[in-house]
């Protein structure tokens, strides 16, 4: 099975086996019957955040559990539960058509909402912890369902348990997530906050902030239908203090931002700017004209290419700012 159609970097590979699972209810007989069992098995949602660097050897099951269902509860808060299927924009807009506040921020990111716990996405002042109620999940050695709630899943910056101990280990099925009906938008993001004052809209709804970020989005990000690509590439870096008076001694302009555990977040697409890969096409591949933390295919790419282009990126960063960037992207 080709898996071209099937990663937004559009990498022409092939799947072993291939499976497409579109009911939860599938998945004890399915396993009963030793048809997970092979190895290596790949969970795949919608590819938005991989790169394949050669065949994958074994079972790839795509999740295509559909489903949206509201739960009011008393005190106001809203439960809308999502299969893990459910492409994650399809779930914000569901939310901002209900008036549901909470996930708005999040609003365009690729991807499927049974991939949104994996890494913890995240943009625009808002993680998807802050939303997360709960998900469930078909551990795959064991064969049972398991429900992971908000500390179960160890949510750091792009980072789960799911990225961890349990990665591949478990399929996610549904995620439920913790909605406001009181409309209390985050725009605590510079850019977002400028770009509503720019257009006169003092007192945001949801909609305004979905509106504001889904634009912020396709002016900065390349669209993967036309232009292959998987988001950030690499993760933001983040320092240990000491670690940043060196590096800003040096470079007194250096982007950062404070975390809430008193380390230093630098901005990764700032600091391969001024390596000077912005914009840079080589080969098939490069890194993109208006975010250098974009890499992409501009056709024909092999992963090979793009991997090897990223470790080029890697050492210049390394060599120019003595930080070592760490890809966010799960090479396979
Ligand atoms: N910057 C540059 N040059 C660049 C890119 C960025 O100088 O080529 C500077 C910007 O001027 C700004 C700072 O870096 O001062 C931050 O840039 P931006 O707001 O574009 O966000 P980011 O840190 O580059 C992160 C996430 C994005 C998310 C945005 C918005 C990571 C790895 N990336 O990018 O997430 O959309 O913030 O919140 O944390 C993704 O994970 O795939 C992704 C797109």
């Amino acid at each position: 099975e080709s898996l071209k159609t099937k990663n937004t970097f559009g990498i022409d590979v092939r799947a072993r086996r291939f499976v497409l699972l579109t009911e939860e209810e599938m998945l004890p007989a399915f396993f009963a019957a030793g048809g997970l069992s092979q190895r290596p098995l790949l969970v795949l949602g919608g590819g938005s955040n991989i790169l394949f660097t050669k065949d994958f050897e074994g079972l790839v099951v795509q999740v295509a559990i559909k489903g949206l269902e509201r739960e009011d509860l008393p005190g106001g808060d809203v439960l809308v539960t999502a299969g893990a299927g459910v492409v994650w924009n399809d779930f914000v807009q569901y939310a901002v058509s209900e008036g549901l506040a909470g996930a708005e921020n999040l609003s365009l990111i690729p991807g499927t909402v049974g991939a949104s716990p994996v890494q913890n996405i995240g943009a625009y002042g808002v993680e998807l912890k802050d939303i997360f109620e709960d998900c469930t999940a078909f551990d795959l050695e064991t064969g049972t369902f398991r429900l992971f709630d908000n500390a179960a899943c160890r949510f750091g910056y792009r980072d789960s348990i799911f990225k961890q101990e349990l990665k591949n280990r478990v399929l996610i099925t549904k995620v439920r997530f913790r909605l406001k009906k009181a409309a209390a938008v985050n725009i605590s993001y510079g850019a977002i906050a400028a770009e509503l004052s720019k257009r006169g809209i003092n007192n945001p709804g949801i909609k305004d902030v979905s509106q504001v970020v889904s634009e912020i989005r396709v002016s900065k990000l390349p669209d993967p239908s036309t232009i292959g690509n998987a988001g950030s590439f690499f993760k933001n870096p983040v320092i240990e203090k000491y670690e940043f008076a060196e590096v800003v001694a040096k470079h007194p302009e250096v982007v950062h931002y404070p975390t809430a555990d008193g380390r230093i977040k630098l901005a990764a697409g700032w600091l391969i700017e001024q390596c000077g890969w912005k914009g840079k096409v080589v080969g098939h591949t490069g890194t993109w004209k208006n975010q250098a933390l974009v890499l992409v295919n501009h056709g024909g790419a092999t992963g090979k290419e793009i991997l090897d282009f990223s470790a080029a990126v890697i050492s210049s960063v390394k060599e120019v700012f003595g930080i070592e960037l760490e890809r966010e992207v799960n090479i396979l």
